[in-house]
């Protein structure tokens, strides 16, 4: 499949859009600053934190799994049988339980992975999500593939 180009600098704080690369989804979010706070401190629940065992390209091997901190690139598929997670970046209290602290929730059997799409523990999804090659060409335009 061709690489994909994608202008970002219309995604508010906090927002995903979602894109496609070779027939998959991609998603691209813009962290806040509390997301990332998040991400940084609330580790002990995940798998795999330093994703040894996940796929990512090295650039994206860091605690944020991005390139830029905010900005957050994935494929859109768990990693248990390739359902699509839901976007839900809220707090808890609420339907996920008391210790949700924003992430994607998959529908069909239930993992949970942080905004870096790392992976918690006790759950289907063997490895945190996978982050795709990616490389900036400008500030605001990034290449998928
Ligand atoms: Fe996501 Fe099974 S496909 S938990």
């Amino acid at each position: 499949g061709a690489p994909v180009e994608i202008d970002i600098s219309k995604i508010e704080t906090g927002q995903l859009i979602r894109a496609a690369w070779r027939g998959k989804p991609v998603w691209i979010l813009n962290r806040t600053p509390d997301m990332l706070e998040i991400l940084a401190t609330d580790t002990a629940k995940l798998a795999d934190p330093k994703s040894l065992e996940s796929n990512q390209p090295e650039s994206s091997q860091n605690e944020f799994r991005s390139i830029k901190p905010e900005i957050f690139v994935a494929v859109g598929l768990c990693t248990h049988l390739g359902c699509s997670p839901t976007f839900r970046p809220e707090i808890a209290p609420n339907d996920l339980g008391p210790e949700w602290k924003g992430g994607f929730f998959c529908p069909c059997h239930g993992s949970g992975f942080d905004l870096a799409g790392r992976v918690v523990r006790g759950v289907p999804a063997p490895t945190n999500l996978d982050v795709p090659p990616h490389r900036y060409i400008t500030e605001t335009r990034i290449i998928i593939g």
